[in-house]
C-alpha cells in the first residue's frame, strides 16, 4: 500500500494480518516504507509481529530523522528490524538539507548511522539523482564507501511522475547530463578497495552507461535466473514488479539493433514526455565492464511484503 497522507495510520491488526498472509505465501522480506514509516506509533509492535512470524529480513525505509534518537532506534532493532534503508541525497549537509528542506537533517543521518551500527543492524542508502546532486555523485560514492564503509546503496534515476513530474522544471536531470558524473563515480568505484553490492543503479538502461550494466537492476526482463517475484500489498493484491515496470516503458525502433534488445524492457514513458527518446541509442558491441569489487545482493530478488 502506498500512501503519503499524514493522517493515515494502518491499524496494527490490519498490518499483522497482511504480514502473516505474506509470510504464508513465502515472502522473506518485510519492507516498511512510507510516507515516513517512523511516524507510525505502532511501528515497533508491527515489527515485533514480523519477527514473530519469522521474516528473515525486516527493512525500515526512512529519512532517519527519528533514527538519530538512540533509544528509538534500539526499540526498532530490539523488536526485530535488521536493515535500514536511509535516504541521503547529498554528500554535504548543504546539499542534503537543502533538498529535504530540513536544517540539521544530514547531521541526524550521521548520528543514525552510528546508532544503527552500534546496535548491530545493516545500513543501505537511497540517493535520488536530481539537478542539485548529480554533479557530485562521485563524491557521494567516495563518502559512502570509504568513510562509512557501506556496501549497499542505490543511485536512483528519477521517475518523472508524481512530485518529481510536478517539480521537473526545478529538479530535472537528463541521462546525458548525468552521464559524465556517473563515469566519475565508476572511476571512484574502480579505484576503491571497497566492496559494493552488484545492483546499485536503479532505473537506468544499459545504453546510458554500458560499462556499468552489471551494476544495474530492474532493467531486464526476468529469465530463468531472475524470477519476477511477487510484491504483496496490504490490500491483498499482488504485483509482479517487472511486469508492472515493463508496462510503463517503451522503446525506440533502433533498439532492435541493440545487443541488449531481447533482455531490455526499455525506458520510461514519463522520461520521454519530458526529454524525448533520442538519448537512447543502441549498444552495437558489448564493452568491458567496469571492474568493481562486487558482492551479491542479499535481498533484492526476494519475495516481499510491503507495509506502508
Ligand atoms: C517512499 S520514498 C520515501 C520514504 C522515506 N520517507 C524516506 O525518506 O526514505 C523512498 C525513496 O524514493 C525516492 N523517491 C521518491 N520519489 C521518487 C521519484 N519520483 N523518482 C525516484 N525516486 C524517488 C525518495 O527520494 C526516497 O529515497
Ligand atoms: S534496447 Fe534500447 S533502451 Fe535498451 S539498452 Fe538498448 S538502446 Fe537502450
Amino acid at each position: 500500500m502506498e500512501t503519503t497522507e499524514s493522517s493515515y495510520r494502518m491499524p496494527f491488526k490490519e498490518a499483522a494480518k497482511a504480514l502473516y498472509d505474506g509470510r504464508k505465501r513465502g515472502a522473506q522480506v518485510a519492507y516498511f516504507i512510507g510516507g515516513e514509516i517512523t511516524l507510525h506509533p505502532d511501528l515497533p509492535k508491527i515489527i515485533a509481529f514480523a519477527k514473530k512470524v519469522d521474516y528473515p529480513y525486516i527493512q525500515v525505509m526512512s529519512n532517519a530523522l527519528k533514527l538519530s534518537d538512540y533509544g528509538y532506534t534500539k526499540t526498532l532493532i530490539d523488536a526485530g528490524a535488521n536493515l535500514f534503508k536511509i535516504s541521503l541525497h547529498g554528500y554535504t549537509a548543504k546539499i542534503h538539507d537543502g533538498l529535504v528542506g530540513v536544517p540539521g537533517a544530514y547531521a541526524k543521518i550521521i548520528k543514525a548511522f552510528e546508532n544503527i551500527r552500534e546496535l548491530g543492524a545493516e545500513i543501505t542508502i537511497n540517493y535520488t539523482l536530481n539537478k542539485f546532486n548529480y554533479k557530485t555523485i562521485h563524491k557521494f560514492t567516495e563518502l559512502i564507501t570509504e568513510k562509512f564503509k557501506i556496501e549497499d546503496f542505490n543511485i536512483i534515476f528519477p521517475h518523472y511522475t508524481g512530485m518529481m513530474k510536478d517539480n521537473a522544471q526545478t529538479l530535472k536531470v537528463s541521462v546525458s547530463q548525468a552521464e559524465p558524473y556517473l563515469r566519475k563515480m565508476l572511476d571512484v568505484l574502480e579505484k576503491s578497495k571497497a566492496k559494493v553490492e552488484n545492483a546499485i543503479l536503479i532505473n537506468f538502461c544499459p545504453c546510458n552507461l554500458p560499462r556499468a550494466t552489471h551494476l544495474m537492476t530492474e532493467w531486464e526482463r526476468p529469465d530463468a535466473d531472475l524470477k519476477d517475484e511477487p510484491m504483496y500489498h496490504l490490500e491483498g493484491y499482488t504485483e509482479r514488479i517487472y511486469q508492472m515496470k515493463e508496462e510503463l516503458r517503451t522503446k525506440n525502433k533502433s533498439c532492435a539493433k541493440c545487443v541488449y534488445d531481447k533482455r531490455c524492457m526499455g525506458f520510461e514513458k514519463w522520461y520521454v514526455d519530458i526529454f524525448g527518446a533520442k538519448e537512447f541509442k543502441p549498444v552495437i558491441k558489448r564493452v568491458k565492464p567496469v571492474n568493481t569489487r562486487s558482492t551479491d545482493s542479499k535481498i533484492k530478488e526476494f519475495k516481499s511484503m510491503e507495509v506502508s
